[in-house]
């Protein structure tokens, strides 16, 4: 009897998990789908049954994402035009009552079960997805590396603070496996540099492309990448930049600077770059900015430590990059010229330092961010 059971048990299980496989396969099986692309401009067959974010990507369309379709970026947004299936609750978070209205979907959340219409931004046929060999991983923080690929396609044209998706493979970490997923990474290389892109990543203990990008990824290794997406990037003005980054935000704003740099267009106009760090060993290109600071009148480096150690002998502003930045909107900065505020890094810094800049008096409208989460 005691010898029996489990025999009896493990069949049970056995003949459970064929009838629900056998179920799911007839259950789930939606045949060919339609996805009329932009009113008619392109028509792809599918197979039905995945989430559109997957469907699209294997059809080359590549719609933003920036957590590998877990659907907490909301940046897979577009519009299904005649979609009558309800919003699920897990998308209504991420959308406005306009978007409602337009009937925008997360795409990631939304699974092709029947012939659909999407409309979609004409950019996206551009986005490329690139083979790349990594060519080299520096560490510049104890937890975040520089990382640079080396293409073999060109990059066809992005804007800088722009960010690319990172493509990592099926792998195993302390006897767990992880998919093959994507992550976005701003660009930290200039526009110019055709053959190679550059990016900061940073370790989010746990997490599954940054653990293993600092763990697994080696040098001369292959990497997918695909891109640019993006609306952070450098609007064409004579504002005056008021440029905040903490930790790996630094990446978009080494791209924006390393362009301007590039194509003369960095003395147009006054850019004041404040960066966040606890203490020294937060920081990093920290010669590159000083150099540029004493090079260029118009470009102001204000670094500020918020924990400094007895042995980082620093002479700079402490306190929160928030406490800091108002000070100097308060005094330093020359208000004549209309504030421009482009910002990056983790989304307590940005909401802290937004409120910061509409208490100074500067405009939603002209304020740009990108949330690094
Ligand atoms: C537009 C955009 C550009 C970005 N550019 C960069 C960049 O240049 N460099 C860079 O390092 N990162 C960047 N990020 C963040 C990056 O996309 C990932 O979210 C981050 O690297 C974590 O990925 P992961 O797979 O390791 O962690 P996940 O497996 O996604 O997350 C593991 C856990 O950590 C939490 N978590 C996720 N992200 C963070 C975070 N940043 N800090 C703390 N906890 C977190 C999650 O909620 C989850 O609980 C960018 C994000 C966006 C939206
Ligand atoms: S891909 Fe992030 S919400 Fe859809």
């Amino acid at each position: 009897m005691y010898i029996l059971a489990p025999l009896v048990l493990g069949i049970v299980s056995a003949v459970l998990a064929a009838l629900i496989d056998i179920s799911d396969k007839v259950l789930n099986n939606y045949g060919t789908c339609k996805i009329n692309v932009n009113n008619g401009d392109k028509e792809l067959s599918v197979k039905g049954g995945s989430p559109l974010l997957l469907t699209l990507a294997e059809q080359k369309i590549f719609v933003p994402s920036a957590c590998g379709g877990k659907g907490t970026c909301g940046a897979c947004k577009l519009q299904m035009p005649n979609n009558t299936d309800p919003v699920l609750p897990t998308e209504l978070p991420f959308f406005n009552k306009e978007e409602l209205a337009n009937k925008t979907r997360l795409a990631c959340q939304v699974k092709v079960k029947k012939d659909i219409d999407i409309a979609i931004p004409e950019e996206l046929f551009n986005v490329q997805k690139l083979e790349s060999t990594v060519s080299s991983i520096v560490d510049v923080t104890y937890d975040i590396k520089e990382v640079r690929l080396s293409i073999s396609e060109n990059l066809n044209s992005f804007k800088p603070g722009q960010y690319m998706q990172f493509e990592t493979p099926k792998y195993k970490h302390n006897k767990k496996t992880f998919d093959t997923t994507f992550r976005a990474y701003s660009l930290a290389s200039s526009r110019g540099s055709k053959n190679e892109l550059e990016f900061l990543i940073r370790l989010v203990p746990g997490g599954v492309v940054t653990t293993y990008t600092h763990e697994y990824l080696k040098v001369d290794q292959a990497i997918n990448v695909i891109g640019p997406f993006g609306d952070f990037y450098v609007r064409d003005t004579k504002n005056t930049m008021i440029c905040v980054a903490g930790g790996s935000g630094m990446a978009p704003f080494r791209c924006i600077f390393r362009t301007m740099l590039e194509q003369n267009t960095f003395t147009e106009r006054e850019i004041w770059y404040f960066f966040g760090a606890k203490a020294i060993r937060d920081m990093y290109y920290m010669s590159w900015l000083y150099d540029l600071e004493k090079k260029y009148k118009n470009f102001h480096f204000v670094p500020a430590l918020s924990e400094p150690q007895p042995e980082d002998n620093w002479n700079g502003p402490v306190g929160l990059i928030t406490e800091v930045l108002d000070k100097y909107l308060k005094k330093d900065i020359d208000r004549t010229n209309t504030l421009e505020g482009y910002l990056c890094g983790s989304p307590g810094m940005l909401d802290a330092c937004m409120a910061v800049m509409g208490k100074n008096d500067m405009k939603e409208e002209n304020i740009f961010f990108d949330k690094f989460a």
